[in-house]
């Protein structure tokens, strides 16, 4: 049984577009006033339905979720995202589609999030570093972004960058990684259906601690992959180079597909902690999705390019 269904949620888990921006304006609103995003408050809307379309594994609570984060951008404490990420503004944003592609765009995510008709579409995923999450994302498939630009020939790899803007990402002065943080994929697994683009979840906006407004969110690849905050996506012909690889190219490999059979240099990889119970599981090949998404790497040995 594939964990996603791909085609359309049902009605009732859309939430009316005039509704989710506004939400999100006065999400954006709320929070610059307040020392602490205003999630409570947002909380209090009534949710869209849950599209069950994924994985039906337990979710993690909405408090574990946005509570214990990686964003380095604010710190490399678990909770320094929650406390202190209230200093990012994730309104106005605008994302940048660039490099070979037939139109370069600067979308304003909020022409982005209506164009698309976007909203509300939930991707039950799991998300996995040495602990896994599973998260009702909101968001929609990359590919949708790439269609509309349109690739050129060329276009064999997709760069990603966050905002660098260390008024607002206070731990941007630090050097624990070269800042703007920078991702990339295969354009194949840039085109995957399971590779989305998210701007909410549980129902809600994006929390600055979990990358609002948009991040990627790259299911069968270890987190890191999954970059937060994009400002800019650029088609390229080479292979770009990742913070993480440039950081430590021994330890983060390009794919970082979840692989148990590959030991990270400093730890083993084959179990994880889950946030929901804190029970400890047997980690799956591509984090569950091998169904979905083992053809990619048909033929490649997966420990080289780990
Ligand atoms: N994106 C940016 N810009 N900065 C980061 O530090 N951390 C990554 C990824 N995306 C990170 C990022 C890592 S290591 C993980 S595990 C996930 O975000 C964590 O996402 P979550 O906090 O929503 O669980």
């Amino acid at each position: 049984m594939p964990r996603y269904r791909y085609p359309e949620p049902p009605p009732s888990a859309i939430t009316p577009k005039s509704a989710w921006l506004n939400r999100r304006r006065l999400m954006a609103g709320l929070g610059a006033g307040l020392a602490v995003p205003s999630l409570a408050w947002a909380r209090s809307l009534p949710p869209a339905a849950p599209w069950p379309g994924s994985t039906d594994e337990p979710l993690t609570s909405f408090e574990v979720a946005t509570g214990y984060n990686n964003f380095f951008e604010f710190g490399t404490g678990k909770d320094d995202p929650a406390r202190l990420a209230h200093s990012l503004r994730p309104d106005p944003w605008s994302v940048e589609v660039t490099g070979e592609v037939e139109r370069p765009t600067v979308f304003d995510l909020d022409d982005l999030l209506a164009s698309f008709a976007l909203e509300e579409r939930i991707y039950r995923l799991r998300c996995v570093e040495a602990w896994s999450k599973v998260i009702p994302w909101i968001g929609f498939p990359l590919a949708d972004l790439l269609d509309a630009v349109g690739l050129t020939s060329r276009a064999r790899y997709v760069a990603f960058e966050t905002l660098y803007d260390p008024e607002q990402m206070p731990n941007q002065t630090s050097t624990i990684l070269d800042w703007p943080y920078r991702e990339g994929l295969r354009i194949d697994e840039a085109m995957h259906p399971l590779t989305i683009l998210a701007v909410g979840m549980y129902g809600e906006v994006m929390p600055n601690q979990n990358g609002a407004p948009i991040r990627l969110v790259v299911p069968w690849k270890y987190g890191f992959k999954s970059i937060k905050s994009v400002v800019r996506i650029e088609l390229v012909e080479d292979r770009p180079i990742t913070s993480w690889q440039a950081r430590q190219p021994r330890e983060y490999g390009f794919f970082a597909n979840v692989n148990p059979t590959v030991r990270h240099p400093r730890w083993h990889q084959a179990t994880e902690r889950r946030l929901h119970d804190g029970g400890r599981i047997r980690t799956e090949m591509f984090n569950g999705y091998a169904e979905e998404v083992a053809h990619l790497y048909a033929g490649m040995d997966l420990a080289e390019n780990f």
